[in-house]
């Protein structure tokens, strides 16, 4: 078993740090090949090129390495704080530029791009782990949570990703370390039941 695991925070001592580590640790203790990539630390640049628009191909060998361990990767694990209800723009980018044709879905000859897609990644898991300082009832009736339809939908759905486990940690801001620590443990359990199926 594989999985690919993706960060986008830029504070080391940030709780989606944590989260990242401990979802890395699990796999690795469960005998799951990891690729971690701690998108911040890494540099990546999210800006979808002029270039890879119009082509099926990246020079950006960042780029090229993310896509080929996202085809082999069986689990896509992705962790990130709720920014204005949506990614961080450089896990924005990485959907832009890494989940790309053909290699992730595609179309068919004869659909320019209107019809529906050739999904590439079917059976994949796909595994969200998000953090906010918005309580529950506020985030579900008032901004009806827009990262579930995200990930849920506009991403996963979209490649045929029909598994998906998401799970929001708040409030962040409020929190006490024992609190933190419990949903580490969360965390762990979690990925031990989904790397032992
Ligand atoms: C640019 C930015 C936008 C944010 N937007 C939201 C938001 O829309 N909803 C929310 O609940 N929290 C929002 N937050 C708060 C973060 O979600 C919160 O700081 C983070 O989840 C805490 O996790 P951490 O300890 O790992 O940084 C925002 C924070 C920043 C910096």
């Amino acid at each position: 078993m594989t999985a690919s695991i993706l960060l986008a925070h830029p504070y080391p001592k940030s709780f989606n740090h944590a989260i990242f580590h401990t979802v890395q640790k699990t796999c690795e203790k469960n005998g799951v090949h990891v690729y971690a990539h701690d998108l911040y630390e890494e540099q990546f640049n999210p800006v979808l090129t002029r270039q890879e628009l119009g082509s099926d191909r990246s020079n950006d060998p960042l780029v090229n390495q993310y896509a080929k361990e996202l085809v082999e990767s069986d689990i896509l694990v992705f962790i990130h704080p709720n920014w204005w209800g949506q990614p961080p723009a450089i896990l924005k980018g990485y959907i832009d530029r890494v989940i790309r044709p053909p290699h992730a879905y595609d179309f068919p000859d004869n659909d320019s791009g209107g019809g529906l897609p050739i999904e590439k990644l079917k059976g994949k898991l796909g595994v969200v782990y998000n953090t906010s300082n918005t309580d529950e009832e506020r985030e579900n009736t008032y901004f009806c949570d827009p990262l579930d339809k995200i990930w849920g939908k506009c991403v996963f759905g979209f490649l045929g990703i029909n598994r998906y486990h998401r799970k929001m940690f708040r409030i962040i801001a409020d929190s006490s370390e024992n609190e933190r620590k419990a949903w580490l443990q969360e965390v762990e359990a979690e990925m031990t039941d989904i790397t032992r199926k």
